[in-house]
């Protein structure tokens, strides 16, 4: 879990809601400042690492709803998550409709509080990478930038520690395998570093079921092919990544996802991320694999899939490949 350096405001006037939140956020090694009024929020939002406002809807002089605006107004970057014990619960659309973060009411609970806290700033980090990525502007600052979204991807889920890395390495090595130009075997290695850049926008508790997921958190799963594309579109210097984030789940057959494209209609770098990606799957550990396969077993098993998932002579290249070093 990344370490949270920025710095939260609870703000509320009644202390029996405020003081407990903000001592167990604390508790938690978050820096956390307190307001029990509308005026001196406003004061307390000026602390410059200011990323997350909880506040209450009623407050003795003013509403918590306009104090939302204002804030987000002066400071775009900070979130706001607006509660109310008040019970009325067209006020959660509202809120959420003028920008709110999340809605709550009141009581809840502490952990609930905290679990927001930690998805704001993840969101804050992401957001911050994001921005320096699109006006990066040497080659090394956007390499590094990537790396760091790479990292930012794997850390979701406890299971896929430094899995982007190893695919990139692996999707590299084949890359060259196959005499690709070095333009191409690069592009392939970045593609391949971020392929499942879109799963930041997948919901972790989601990510972590795989095996027992039901129809729509299945669909909501192979999103992160399209989300991937989308969220590099705007990147002018990762333009040839593209293809690479959306095709790395179809299959040679047309039976993958999500065009359902087949045979050398998906792009030769993702066709190479498919076989890179499995493999690596099949020999780290995953929630719904009891052990992860020996690297003879995982060769033996992709093998199966010659011609339906993966592209024929590209696998003979990999098992080539991989057997010569076995
Ligand atoms: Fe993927």
């Amino acid at each position: 879990m990344e370490e949270i350096t920025g710095s939260v405001l609870v703000v509320d006037d009644q202390d029996w809601a405020r003081t407990p939140f903000c001592s167990y956020l604390r508790y938690h090694q978050i820096h956390t400042f307190e307001a029990s009024s509308y005026e001196e929020a406003l004061v307390r939002a000026e602390i410059p690492d200011l990323f997350l406002v909880f506040a209450d809807i009623v407050l003795g002089d003013g509403n918590g709803l306009d104090l939302m605006e204002e804030i987000k107004g002066k400071y775009p970057g900070v979130e706001v998550v607006l509660f109310t014990g008040r019970g009325d619960l067209s006020l959660g659309s509202e809120a959420l409709r003028r920008g709110a973060f999340f809605f709550l009411s009141k009581p809840f609970e502490l952990e609930t509080g905290l679990l927001l806290t930690r998805r704001a700033w993840e969101v804050r980090s992401w957001r911050t990478a994001y921005e320096t990525l699109k006006t990066a502007v040497t080659g090394d600052q956007v390499i590094e930038i990537m790396r760091s979204l790479a990292e930012a991807v794997d850390a979701k889920s406890p299971y896929t520690r430094d899995h982007s890395e190893r695919v990139g390495c692996l999707a590299r090595r084949l890359a060259r395998e196959i005499n690709l130009p070095e333009k191409e075997v690069e592009t392939t290695y970045f593609g391949a570093l971020l392929h499942d850049l879109g799963k930041m926008g997948v919901p972790d508790s989601i990510l972590n079921l795989e095996d027992t997921l039901d129809p729509t958190q299945r669909a909501q799963i192979q999103e992160h092919t399209i989300l991937g594309e989308k969220i590099l579109a705007p990147i002018l210097a990762l333009q040839p990544l593209r293809p690479i984030l959306r095709s790395h789940h179809e299959n040679w057959d047309g039976t993958g996802y999500p065009d359902g494209l087949a045979g050398e209609e998906i792009p030769l770098p993702a066709r190479i991320v498919r076989i890179a990606d499995s493999y690596d799957a099949m020999t780290s550990i995953r929630p719904y694999l009891k052990a992860p396969m020996t690297d003879e077993e995982a060769l033996l098993k992709i093998a199966e899939k010659k011609g339906t998932f993966f592209d024929p002579d590209l696998l003979d290249a990999f098992l080539g490949m991989m057997f010569r070093t076995l």
